[in-house]
Order: C-alpha cells, then structure tokens, then sequence
C-alpha cells in the first residue's frame, strides 16, 4: 500500500481509482492521509488531507499548522485522529535514529478511514483501516477489534509495545474508526448534485453519411452516473464514452457519443440515471433541432 515515492503513489492510487470505480458497485470511504518526510537538507516536512470518495474534506496547511476546510460551509465534518504534527515528526525521528536536528531523507505515512462496499446480495461491506507505512514498507497497522497494533516489519517491534499499553488512545481511535461510517452515510446523504444534460449533434468528421449524436451530462455528484443514447428506446450499440471526468468545482461530468445516419428515423433521446434525482432523465433529440443546429 505504500511506496516511497508520494507521486507515484498517488499517480498509481488514481488510474487505479479511475479505472475501477466507474463500476455499477456502489462503494464509499473516507479517508485520513498523513505524510512526514526527513530531508538531509531541510526540516521535516508534514501534511495531511482528508477525503470523501472524490472529495476533498480538509486538510492540514504546514505553514499555519491548522486544519483548513475546503468548503467553509462544511462546519460539521469528521473529528480529527487524535495525533498531531508533532507527534508524527516525534515518530519519524525516532524511527530515523535521529533525535539531532539532521536526518537523512525518509517518509513516514499513515493511511486512517473506513470503506464502505455494497454487495451485490445487498449487503455491506465494511472496512476500517489505521495503518502505517515507513520509507515505501508497510510498518505497522491497529486491529480495530482486539484494539492490538500488529507490527509487520521489525522496526515496529518496540512501537507496538508501547502503543499496546496506550489503552486511553486505542480507545479513541475505535471509536474514531466507528463513527467513520456515520460519516460516509451522512456525505452520502447530502452533497448531491444534479446534472444538466444536453444533446447536441454534428457533422461526422470522416463519414458525410453520418452525424455524431452527443450527449453531455455535467455538474454531477457523486460521480456515479449512467447514460444511454437511445433509438426508439433501445440502447445503441457502439457508443463512446469520454469517461467521468472531474469539473473544478468538484462536480464531474461525462460525455457519450454515437455516429447515427443522417437521415435518420425514428426517436432518439438521451437516458441518464443518477443519486440526485428521483427518477432518471430523458432528453429527446428531435427533427427540429437537428435542423437548427446543422444550419
Ligand atoms: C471486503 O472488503 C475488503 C477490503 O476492500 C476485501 O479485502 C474483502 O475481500 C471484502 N469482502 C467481501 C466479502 O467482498
Ligand atoms: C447512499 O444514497 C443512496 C441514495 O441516494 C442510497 O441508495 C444508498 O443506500 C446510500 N448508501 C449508504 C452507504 O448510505
Ligand atoms: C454539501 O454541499 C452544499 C452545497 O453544495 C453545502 O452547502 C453543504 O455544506 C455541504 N455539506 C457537506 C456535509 O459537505
Ligand atoms: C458496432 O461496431 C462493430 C465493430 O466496429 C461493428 O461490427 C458493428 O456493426 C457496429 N454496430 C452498429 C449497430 O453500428
Ligand atoms: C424507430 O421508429 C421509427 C418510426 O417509428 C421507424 O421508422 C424505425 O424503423 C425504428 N427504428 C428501429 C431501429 O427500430
């Protein structure tokens, strides 16, 4: 789970998140991430980010050493873990055996949250995470059950005895990792929005017997979305798709395409299913436009 490397981890974490989420599975989690970094050159470096499925929530600035919402309407939101910049500067010397102002270069990073999966028996599955990864190898990790760290590298050895006897804060952290599902049904309840959805059509660039249809559908979340051109109410063959692609006001849009001849018959319309609305929409593309738009 990590990699020595924030970009490449974070590269990698997001072809694997766009490629894999654009499924039917409805799936949520909110996640805490925290990264300290010892440079031979420099002072430590912190930061930290927490996250709801494609949302920013907050994150920690290492100039003002304080959390910042990125909505500032968002005054109800997680708790924080009860661990400070300090405390993670403390333990990446400790870990670095330099208790001196010098270390050379490494990274410590923790990974806190929760997971939420429906299956498709409709039941759920739940995950919750606290765990720890030093210089690119998984370190050591809380099993939120029996309240135990589980030290999975030698250099965890001491830390899990001494954070075993820390009861008052395993303590806290099962309870933080329970209300971590409040939380991702309480984002998934509200913060939903509705998208417009447009069709427009146009002369196919290398076919002069053909027009590309389109539809956009833009201003959505959360970004789970399905749309269909539709002739005659039958879902076309061959559509293309540019894919869910992020809006800058975290809203995401998408994009679907089909070539259809140019003098078509029949009805053709665009179907669009989405949590925000109650019942899917349907935008009819008709003679009258097609005129309009061509001429
Ligand atoms: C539940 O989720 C975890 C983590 O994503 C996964 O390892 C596990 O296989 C899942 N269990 C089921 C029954 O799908
Ligand atoms: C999220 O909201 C949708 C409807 O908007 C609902 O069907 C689903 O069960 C909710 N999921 C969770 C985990 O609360
Ligand atoms: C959800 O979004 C609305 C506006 O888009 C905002 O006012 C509200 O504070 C948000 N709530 C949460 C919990 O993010
Ligand atoms: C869809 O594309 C395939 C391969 O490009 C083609 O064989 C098929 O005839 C197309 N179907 C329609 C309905 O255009
Ligand atoms: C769609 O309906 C129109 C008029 O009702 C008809 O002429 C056309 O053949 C139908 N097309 C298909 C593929 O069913």
């Amino acid at each position: 789970m990590f990699c020595i490397d924030m970009r490449i981890f974070l590269l990698i974490f997001v072809l694997f998140h766009s490629l894999f989420s654009d499924g039917q599975q409805e799936k949520h989690f909110l996640h805490y991430k925290f990264t300290a970094l010892t440079r031979s050159d420099s002072f430590p470096e912190f930061s930290a980010v927490c996250v709801y499925d494609d949302r920013r929530i907050k994150h920690f600035s290492d100039e003002e050493r304080v959390w910042t919402l990125t909505d500032e309407d968002w005054t109800e939101n997680p708790g924080d873990p009860p661990d400070s910049r300090n405390w993670f500067i403390h333990q990446i010397r400790t870990l670095s055996d330099c208790t001196h102002s010098l270390c050379s270069d490494h990274v410590l990073q923790r990974i806190i949250g929760c997971e939420l999966e429906k299956l498709p028996d409709g039941s759920e599955n739940l995950t919750v995470f606290d765990e720890y990864g030093f210089d690119g190898e998984d370190l050591i990790s809380f099993n939120y059950d029996t309240m135990q760290w589980i030290d999975k590298n030698p250099k965890a050895k001491d830390i899990k005895e001494k954070w075993d006897r820390h009861t008052g804060r395993n303590q806290y952290l099962q309870y933080f990792l329970k209300t971590c599902t409040d939380w991702i049904s309480a984002f998934n309840n509200t913060n939903k929005s509705s998208p417009d959805v447009r069709v427009s059509v146009r002369k196919s660039p290398d076919d002069d017997s053909k027009l590309v249809l389109s539809c956009l559908a833009t201003g959505f979340y959360p970004r789970d979305v399905q749309m269909n051109i539709r002739l005659n109410k039958t879902n076309l063959e061959n559509q293309t798709s540019s894919g869910i692609r992020p809006n800058h006001d975290e809203t995401f849009q998408m994009k679907i395409s089909v070539k259809i001849h140019r003098h078509y018959k029949g009805s053709y319309d665009c179907l669009l299913t989405h949590s925000s609305l109650t019942e899917p929409v349907t935008v009819i593309w008709g003679k009258y436009h097609h005129k309009y738009s061509l001429e």
